[in-house]
């Protein structure tokens, strides 16, 4: 049974809340770029699939605040943004690390006055068997996976929840859908973000701002590319349809639940991963 928490958002009391356009009304009014005027904060941008949705979201009309680790490789994205003529912010931070964390975030508010889209994306892996884990290899990949995608949506959300507009999206994995032997932290993180995301859509839908995951399967990126020719053939035998995945392939399920398609769609786990968890 599902209690009532003290301090809960409630929902508004009077007649039903208008949502933002329908992507046919935004299509009438003549808008193509499906990120208009939208502000987007995507971490873990400076490579991979993070850099894909920073890519997307600008090529369909969004300034992007662009986050990761090193300045080298967010600096990097965000100049290719700037060259597609968006504007783009590029800033280093270690999502895991709360006092950064608040302070990035706060001139991230100062520079850009407002955030419409926020993509928890920045991950890791150190793999190994349960019996082996170090204590530091549970801790980086559950500071980086789960914990900071908390620090970062609890920063962000007072300016989202006044907005009374906002779309989060976390990208989870598969891995936290299903397990995988060899990745019991990773996992653990990954399932911990399903919750995380189902619980604060729960609470910030009487505010107009959704909060999704993505579980991809295999992409194909730096993350994946340290795997043993032996295992991506095991692997790629267990895909339905047969390829590894690419980081657009994440992109654009990104892209659907950011834009006006995805108005209505809250608390939900979208899993592109080629028909391996069906
Ligand atoms: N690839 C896959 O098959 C796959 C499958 C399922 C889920 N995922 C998830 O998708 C997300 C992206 O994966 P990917 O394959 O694109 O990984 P990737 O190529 O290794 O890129 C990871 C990105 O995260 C950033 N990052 C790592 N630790 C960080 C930290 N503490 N603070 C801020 N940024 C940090 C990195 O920053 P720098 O560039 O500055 O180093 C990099 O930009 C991850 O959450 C991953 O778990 C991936």
């Amino acid at each position: 049974m599902l209690g009532a928490v003290p301090g809960r958002v409630k929902r508004a009391p009077g007649p039903q809340r208008t949502l933002d356009a329908t992507p046919d009304s935004q299509h009438a009014s003549g808008i193509m770029s499906q990120l208009a005027n939208q502000i987007a904060v995507v971490t873990g941008a400076g490579r991979g699939i993070g850099r894909a949705i920073a890519l997307k979201f600008a090529a369909e009309g969004a300034d992007v605040v662009v986050v990761s680790r090193t300045a080298e490789n967010s600096e990097k994205v965000a100049s290719e943004i700037r060259a597609l003529g968006r504007k783009a912010w590029a800033h280093a931070l270690d999502v895991a690390d709360g006092a950064s964390v608040n302070s990035t975030v706060e001139k991230i508010l100062a520079e850009c006055g407002r955030v419409d889209i926020l993509v928890n994306n920045a991950g890791v892996t150190r793999d190994g068997l349960l019996m082996r884990m170090s204590d530091a290899d549970w801790d980086v990949v559950l500071n980086t996976n789960l914990r900071g995608a908390f620090l970062i949506t609890r920063a962000f959300s007072r300016a989202m929840l006044k907005q009374r507009t906002g779309r989060i999206i976390n990208v989870a994995s598969i891995s936290g859908l299903i397990g995988n032997a060899g990745q019991c932290n990773y996992s653990a993180s990954k399932a911990g973000l399903v919750g995380f995301t189902k619980a604060a859509a729960r609470e910030f839908a009487a505010r107009g701002v959704t909060v999704n995951a993505i579980a991809p399967g295999f992409i194909e990126t730096d993350m994946t590319s340290v795997l043993k020719p032996e295992l991506r053939e095991v692997v790629l035998k267990q895909i339905p349809l047969g390829a590894f995945g690419q980081a657009e392939d994440i992109a654009h399920g990104a892209l659907y639940l950011a834009a006006a398609s995805g108005r209505y769609v809250t608390g939900q786990v979208l899993t592109v991963d080629g028909g391996m968890v069906m």
